[in-house]
């Protein structure tokens, strides 16, 4: 069976981690990075094994052997970035946050299909074993009904602070970066929020600094997450009914988190078994990505478009109500 051939657009930080964990997949190659700059992509293409490298992103999606491109530029990028490939006829593994609104996300949904590329939003902790243990425990009822999801992801940018999280332009801001976590974590156990209400301190450029979000649900149910960029908080998600609550310790979005269970009001803990694989975790999906190329599917069925859209249009609501804007909210897509 032929390899994989991955194209990476944009050499930064994720990229590097990204690249590592291909190496764990025994049918995928490296094959080309693409930057802005030929000496970034190079130097990036060297260090990490790829057998092309390209200084704009026009040259790397016109690569014809590139059989998927895996989009690691900023969030307001990504519409542009997504476009671009769709195309030229590459099929998209794009990092999250998908696109700065559900406008743009639409857009880049309604290309793909319409050209009849592949097309899937990088929430790579849907891949993850942790991730699916938990929800499959929350499916056998092992909680009962769930009443309250709690999750927290804030830390402190340690200097020379990345521009991408600060600069509105980037799509910068605690909700797309991290806090978009809390709201997959909360809307993957209780679904589409009948009613949201969030709040955020403004940093000086505009942007959430802090949010704070509740999620409301008819039936009672309520998700209370928060983001910050000015306080380094466990970074843990809880998830509780009456027969119980499962935590996910720090970093409840990584590999790395444990999944305790607290049974009954009893507070005694038992720690769930989670048997993972070498790596940073991106290697999950990003086999899962193959998988569907290889069943020529155009749309995953693990993260399915509906999921991305509702996870998108779940930000901008929580926007709207805490008044965090961007300049790609006035640009018609
Ligand atoms: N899944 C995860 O765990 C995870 C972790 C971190 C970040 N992310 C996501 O990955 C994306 C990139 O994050 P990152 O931390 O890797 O950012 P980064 O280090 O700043 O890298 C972003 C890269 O995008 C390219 N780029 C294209 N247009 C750009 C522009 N106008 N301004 C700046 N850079 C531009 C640049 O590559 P060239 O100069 O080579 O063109 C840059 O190196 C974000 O959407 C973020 O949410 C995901």
């Amino acid at each position: 069976m032929s390899k994989i051939k991955w194209g990476i657009l944009g050499c930064g930080r994720i990229a590097g981690k990204f690249a590592d964990d291909l190496k764990l997949i025994e049918d995928a190659e490296l094959w080309a990075a693409g930057s802005r700059s030929m000496e970034k992509a190079v130097t990036f293409a060297e260090k990490h094994g790829f057998r092309h490298a390209y200084g704009s992103y026009e040259a790397l999606v016109s690569d014809p052997e590139v059989d998927v491109i895996y989009i690691a530029s900023p969030h307001a990028q990504h519409h542009e970035h997504t476009l671009l490939c769709i195309d030229h006829g590459k099929p998209v593994l794009c990092e999250k946050a998908f696109a700065i609104n559900g406008t743009q996300a639409r857009e880049m949904i309604d290309r793909a299909r319409s050209s009849g590329v592949f097309l899937m939003e990088a929430l790579w902790s849907r891949f993850l074993p942790h991730y699916q243990e938990t929800m499959r425990m929350i499916r056998e009822g092992k909680l009962g009904k769930v009443g309250s999801v709690l999750a927290n992801f804030g830390f402190i940018p340690e200097a020379p602070v990345p521009d991408r999280l600060f600069n509105p332009a980037l799509g910068g801001g605690t909700l797309l970066d991290i806090g978009i976590y809390n709201v997959f974590f909360a809307i993957s156990v209780l679904g589409r929020p009948d009613e949201v209400v969030a709040h955020m301190t403004p940093a000086s450029t505009g942007i959430d600094q802090q949010c704070a979000v509740n999620l409301l649900y008819r039936n009672g149910a309520i998700a209370q997450l928060f983001s910050s960029f000015e306080a380094n908080l466990p970074i843990e998600a809880e998830i509780s009914g009456p027969q119980g609550r499962i935590r996910l310790t720090t970093r409840f979005y990584e590999p790395t988190a444990r999944i305790e269970w607290y049974p009954g009001r009893v507070d005694t803990r038992t720690e769930i078994p989670i048997s993972s694989q070498p790596g940073w975790g991106y290697h999950y999906q990003a086999r899962h990505v193959q998988e569907c190329l290889r069943q020529g599917l155009k749309e995953s069925p693990m993260w399915s478009h509906a999921d991305t859209l509702l996870l998108m249009e779940t930000m901008d609501r929580i926007r709207q109500s805490a008044g965090i804007s961007y300049p790609a909210d006035q640009q018609a897509v």
